[in-house]
């Protein structure tokens, strides 16, 4: 399996888990031994009120905190939203930004999402830019296009393979049990690695992309070992421990 870059296996919580799941973190930490945390780095984002319990929990663990999402302003009137400085202040390292249900639910364009990820940057966050198309525009043959235009336009500015990490997530994948081939995976991740050299020459090669949508212990091996996959977003198989230490052992 490629370990350069470095393979990041991340969790996302979305709305899921009261202050008692955090008792998974621990048992993660637990599992998440010297042998795996030589062998790739390892994220939960949990919805964003768990985040200041999530970080003292997982202290001296290696296992990093992030967001699910992160309003593009430092501060200011904008009710109900949490800014890229105040969940660096809450000792998070990462952000989402750009997840296929933000882009549905809350109509998040693709310039959106490059504000908030260059918002991220700013506030000394890593921004995970999400992109994937849904099964009507696979089957009609424009997944690349589609692709290609979320990952150009959602580009932050000044973005390095240490500050930006792209995340494919077919829509049609999430949360749905379905996975594109091996073979499909091979060809996005290709395209999207050829793109994140020509968008940031000398940093691209070295950024991690990560494949999700429907990652399971099942199918995280032959998953993770197509060329240019370097690493998972994981939904609802992160909720558990049990499975989310599974999918990362493949690493080990
Ligand atoms: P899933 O979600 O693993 O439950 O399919 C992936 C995601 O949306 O990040």
């Amino acid at each position: 399996m490629a370990n350069s870059p470095r393979p990041l296996v991340a969790g996302n919580w979305k709305m899921n888990g009261l202050k008692a799941a955090l008792t998974e973190l621990t048992a993660m930490a637990k599992a998440y031994d010297p042998g795996l945390q030589g062998k790739a780095d390892l994220l939960i984002c949990p919805p964003s009120l768990w985040i200041p319990a999530a970080v003292s929990q997982l202290q001296g663990s290696g296992i990093a905190i992030g967001a699910q999402d992160c309003h593009p302003q430092p501060h200011g009137a904008h009710t109900g939203d949490i800014s890229a400085p105040m969940i660096k202040d809450a000792g998070a390292s990462h952000v989402i930004v750009g997840h296929s249900e933000r882009r549905s639910d809350h109509g998040e364009t693709s310039e959106m999402v490059k504000a908030k990820a260059e918002a991220a940057m700013a506030a000394g966050l890593v921004a995970i830019v999400c992109v994937g198309e849904t099964q009507d525009e696979r089957q009609s043959g424009r997944a690349k296009d589609v692709v290609g235009e979320q990952l150009r336009h959602s580009w932050p500015m000044g973005a390095k393979a240490s500050t930006l990490v792209i995340a494919y997530e077919p829509v049609w994948a999430i949360g749905t049990g379905l996975t594109p081939t091996s073979a499909d995976v091979a060809d996005m991740h290709g395209f999207i690695r050829q793109e994140c050299e020509r968008l940031a020459p000398g940093q691209g090669n070295n950024m991690a992309i990560l494949y999700g949508g429907s990652v399971k212990p099942q199918n995280a091996a032959e998953l993770m070992n197509v060329p240019n996959v370097n690493g998972a977003l994981v939904g609802g198989a992160s909720l558990k421990a049990s499975d989310f230490m599974a999918i990362v052992e493949v690493y080990r």
